[in-house]
């Protein structure tokens, strides 16, 4: 699927613990500009229902799992979020819905810009037209 990306993160193990580091432009190839978190999500909520016009961004769960499920007027598929050595990275112009949230997760998200509401598509069908008259 184009724009979807799944990263595995460079670990570093030792008798200590596991560190993940995620660099800009190295770990992943944009520069963060925002980071915010989803936590605390009841097992029956289903949140996101909207793509993105320009923002590229990559969904970790770090604790506990998640389902993404991204999709385009072409083609669907569900990801399932469940180790934090793994980024989705989910580009423009993607519809993406989170469910299934397990009691514990925590969905760390990194993103290319500033929260900008005009960047969002929300409504399913206004999605489908802009995207088909990209193609
Ligand atoms: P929302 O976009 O509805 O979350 P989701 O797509 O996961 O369902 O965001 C929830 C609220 O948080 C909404 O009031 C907008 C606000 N918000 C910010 O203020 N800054 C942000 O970076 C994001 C992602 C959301």
């Amino acid at each position: 699927m184009n724009n979807i990306k799944i990263i595995k993160f460079r670990v570093n193990r030792d008798n200590y613990g596991n560190l993940v580091p995620i660099e800009n432009s190295v770990d992943i190839p944009f520069a963060i500009k925002r980071i915010y978190y989803i936590f605390d999500v009841k097992h029956n909520i289903r949140r996101g229902f909207h793509a993105h016009k320009k923002l590229t961004q990559v969904l970790i769960c770090v604790r506990g799992s998640v389902n993404i499920l991204v999709k385009t007027p072409l083609e669907e598929k569900t990801i399932l979020l469940n180790n934090p050595e793994k980024g989705l990275l989910i580009g423009p112009m993607i519809w993406r819905e989170m469910f299934d949230f397990s009691n514990d997760a925590v969905l760390v998200v990194l993103a290319s810009d500033f929260y900008k509401p005009s960047d969002y598509i929300r409504d399913y069908e206004k999605y489908k037209k802009i995207f088909k008259a990209k193609l």
